[in-house]
């Protein structure tokens, strides 16, 4: 008995060395994000930020593969553009994100914002004529730049390190916005050679160089440019990149449970008649 029982004991320890190992990096503590709730969605303010800061500094190094500059001004998307009445003066009025009452959706094609954000970028591409690369100005329906050509040209910038496609972040990493959050808050300063100190990373040492700083963005609506307003807004943004459609979800889930709640009730209901006259 004692033997069988030293044994198992054995095996656990076994089975929980390597699992230990790999969890080396500390648990993100846990960052209240509006998203975090069963009805909670995102705050379009923090997902507008999110996009500058991605844009003026992880875009750098990091491509987001997935998403294509429309996806910006598609309904949910942070530059959704919206066709609103004001009360006093009669005028249809441009409202960027969703208002919280009425307002018309303007498609993509006609939005001036997320032309804009399209044509600031230079995107490489073959030319149709010559067959050469040139760069041209963004169009809507293109991808995300690419900051490098191919995970080579990549490394090679990076000291060997490959910045990860930011697309999917959030569903990719354990600890998911949380983990994305302590990450780029987590540095110590300390620093050996081209790696820099960071509890939150497996192995603790990463070759991210702290891309956040104090003032380093400069916001157009009074939000303070400190290194945590930055990260919360970039997780924000990288979130909503990750998972879209997660407020159509959570609306349709509440729909489904009213409904599911009156239909019990129905049966509640239909039961009782059924079997009015029996006596049990
Ligand atoms: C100067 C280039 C550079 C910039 C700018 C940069 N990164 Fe990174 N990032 C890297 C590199 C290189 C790695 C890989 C580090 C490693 O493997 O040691 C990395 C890793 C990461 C990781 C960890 C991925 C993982 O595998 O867990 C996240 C998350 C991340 N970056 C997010 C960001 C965000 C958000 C920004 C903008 C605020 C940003 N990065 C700006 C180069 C950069």
């Amino acid at each position: 008995m004692l033997r069988a029982l030293t044994a198992a004991a054995a095996l656990l320890i076994a089975s929980a060395g390597p699992a230990l190992a790999a969890g080396d990096a500390e648990h993100p503590h846990d960052h209240r994000f509006s998203f975090d709730s069963p009805l909670g969605g995102y705050d379009m303010g923090a997902v507008q930020r999110g996009f500058q800061v991605y844009q003026q500094v992880c875009a750098a190094c990091h491509g987001m593969d997935h998403l294509a500059y429309r996806h910006l001004g598609e309904r949910g998307g942070p530059f959704a553009l919206y066709m609103v009445r004001n009360h006093e003066t009669g005028e249809l009025e441009p409202h960027v994100g969703k208002p919280a009452h009425g307002g018309a959706f303007v498609d993509v094609t006609e939005n001036p914002y997320v032309r804009a954000i399209a044509a600031g970028v230079m995107i490489s591409d073959v030319d149709p004529n010559t067959g050469e690369i040139v760069d041209r100005p963004g169009r809507i329906s293109d991808r995300f730049r690419r900051p490098f050509p191919n995970e080579i040209a990549a490394r090679a910038a990076n000291g060997g390190a490959y910045p990860a496609d930011l697309s999917v972040i959030t569903a990719a990493r354990h600890g998911g916005a949380d983990y994305v959050y302590a990450l780029l808050t987590g540095y110590t300063g300390e620093s050996e050679g081209a790696l820099y100190e960071n509890p939150y990373f497996a192995g603790h040492m990463i070759a991210m160089p702290p891309p956040l700083a104090e003032g380093s963005v400069a916001y157009s609506d009074g939000s303070p440019g400190t290194v945590e307003q930055y990260a919360a807004d970039v997780t924000h943004f990288l979130q909503w990149a990750t998972d879209p459609h997660m407020e159509e979800r959570k609306r349709l889930g509440v729909v489904v449970l009213a409904f599911l709640i009156v239909l019990s009730g129905l049966l509640y209901l239909s039961y009782k008649h059924v079997w009015r006259n029996e006596s049990h």
